[in-house]
């Protein structure tokens, strides 16, 4: 949106009246939301991201900004309300929701996990494959008997897919209790849009085709206390064929190394155990800046902080430099796990992927990775279905899954997404042949796992203990540095420390052990 939009956009909503507290009016407020006003606005004036804008994207200075700050008028406005926040997708989504959290806590309000009692409830959304999407509409669904139960409750769409031109016009259309739309650029408006949607009758839309600048002190409400994210760099410039992100999360920009330390010094100094470094392509950290300084840089300064872990996601295989692999080689709390996905075995897939690299250089790129790093685990992501993918390219994934012996993957069966390239393409794979060779690759992935694990019975690992196991309370877990799951049964003063455990049987994905000592290594 630019400033003559937004202008637009604000008088729209100050033409309504502010004070619409009684249940009556709410009640007008829901009917109003479809009103002819705002859909006009919507069909003249409103920009959704394009495709062509974004490739057209240049490196302006992207604005860091240290002066977020909560109004006095809206400081207050959660005391005796709660909000609850449900997060789908990655992790740069979940850590979205932890800065979310620490606004509304700034704002009086608390958290609550049950619908029935939240003054507001966001929904913080993926976009990257179609179910995904399915999910999010299918809970928007459920949320609309509680809003006509309860009108005072303000519900919101935030996350990925409120970049998405094709939802925001469904939610418009088909969902219009629907109270805010707002996209991944403009968290730190929360407050201000908050009230609009307290106060204002129409559908509060906050969607910009603009990337954001950059926001430095905003709170975070962290989800626990022993391992903690940290953003490196916002955006991807990658723009591979099937992916939305580029779209949805907008150009790269990196913050700056001070800020970044100063924050995993920070994390250390409360007793974090572990930091995870995100950005959506963290292998091109630094190239907006210009300053000759990427990510192997930035984690061998991380390497001299006092934390026993450190890891990074996501990483990309054409960014992924000599320099990263020497910092990483060097050990001490740089982790012995690299996730690097693949997304496919044949080149001429990778080519249509737009990956800008094929199967010899990812070859090369592993080999050169397991000289430095031998004991190092690797784990990938891969697509299979491809538009017109062969029996043939999708046997090369298959020999190269072997080939690397990758001991874990994320995979996919290809999501055509709207405003991509590869939407466009003809495909002539069927959706069973796609199943098909879903379920082939998976049975390699889950042999390679259970092949891996079982190199550890009888061994000594260090766990980082994270709590009680998912599924069953008399059992704690947690991981090694090769990113293994350790279920064992000890002390509950051993939740947050790093302690050894003796493998005494492996499963396909995780591994059972004993406490090998009582002593618990402090660092
Ligand atoms: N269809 C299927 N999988 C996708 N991914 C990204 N876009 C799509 C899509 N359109 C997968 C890639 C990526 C992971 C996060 O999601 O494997 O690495
Ligand atoms: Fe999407 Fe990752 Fe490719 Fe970026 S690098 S376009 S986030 S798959």
């Amino acid at each position: 949106m630019n400033e003559q939009q937004r202008k637009e956009m604000s008088q729209i909503r100050q033409e309504k009246p502010a004070d619409v507290k009684s249940d009556k009016d709410n009640l007008e407020r829901i009917k109003q939301k479809t009103s002819e006003d705002f859909m006009k606005y919507f069909e003249t004036t409103y920009q959704p991201p394009s495709l062509r804008k974004a490739q057209r994207r240049r490196k302006e200075d992207v604005k860091i900004h240290y002066d977020f700050n909560i109004s006095e008028e809206m400081a207050g406005v959660g005391e005796g309300r709660k909000y609850m926040i449900r997060t789908y997708g990655c992790q740069m989504n979940e850590h979205d929701t932890e800065v979310m959290a620490g606004i509304f806590e700034e704002m009086g309000y608390e958290s609550t996990n049950d619908t029935k009692e939240a003054d507001i409830i966001l929904l913080n959304t993926c976009a990257i494959r179609e179910n995904a999407e399915n999910k999010v509409f299918g809970e928007i669904g459920h949320l609309k008997p509680l809003k006509l139960e309860n009108p005072d409750l303000i519900i919101g769409v935030c996350g990925c897919m409120s970049q998405e031109e094709s939802v925001v016009n469904r939610i418009l259309k088909k969902h219009p209790f629907i109270d805010l739309i707002f996209g991944t650029h403009n968290i730190h408006r929360l407050p201000q849009l908050v009230k609009e949607a307290m106060y204002g009758k129409e559908m509060v839309v906050d969607v910009w085709s603009k990337e954001g600048d950059i926001i430095e002190n905003l709170p975070r409400a962290r989800k626990g206390k022993i391992k903690g994210w940290v953003n490196i760099m916002y955006g991807c410039d990658k723009f591979c064929t099937y992916c939305i992100v580029p779209y949805t999360r907008g150009k790269e920009r990196s913050r700056l190394p001070e800020d970044i330390i100063q924050e995993v010094r920070h994390l250390a100094a409360q007793g974090y155990k572990e930091v995870t470094l995100l950005g959506q392509n963290v292998n091109a950290y630094g190239k907006d800046l210009d300053m000759g300084y990427g990510l192997g840089d930035l984690m061998d300064e991380l390497r001299a902080i006092d934390i026993p872990r450190i890891r990074f996601t996501t990483s990309h295989p054409r960014d992924f430099d000599d320099r990263l692999i020497e910092v990483l080689a060097k050990g001490g709390n740089m982790l012995d796990h690299i996730h690097l996905p693949v997304q496919s075995g044949n080149s001429d897939i990778l080519k249509i992927m737009g990956r800008k690299y094929n199967r010899e250089q990812y070859m090369t790129l592993v080999h050169k990775i397991r000289e430095a790093m031998p004991e190092a685990t690797l784990t990938t992501d891969i697509i299979v279905g491809f538009p017109n993918e062969t029996d043939e390219q999708f046997e090369d994934t298959l020999s190269l899954v072997e080939e690397v012996g990758f001991e874990a993957a994320y995979t996919f069966i290809y999501s055509p997404r709207e405003g991509t390239p590869a939407a466009r393409m003809s495909d002539n794979v069927s959706m069973e042949v796609k199943k098909e060779r879903l379920q082939r690759l998976n049975k390699i992935v889950n042999q390679q796992a259970a092949d891996s694990m079982k190199k550890y019975e009888g061994e000594v690992v260090e766990v980082l203990v994270e709590g009680e196991s998912k599924k069953n309370k008399e059992v704690l877990s947690g991981y090694t540095k090769r990113n293994k799951l350790v279920n064992f049964r000890g002390p509950r003063s051993s939740i947050g420390q790093l302690v050894k455990i003796k493998i005494t049987e492996a499963k396909t994905w995780s591994l059972n052990g004993e406490m090998v000592e009582e002593t618990i290594e402090v660092k």
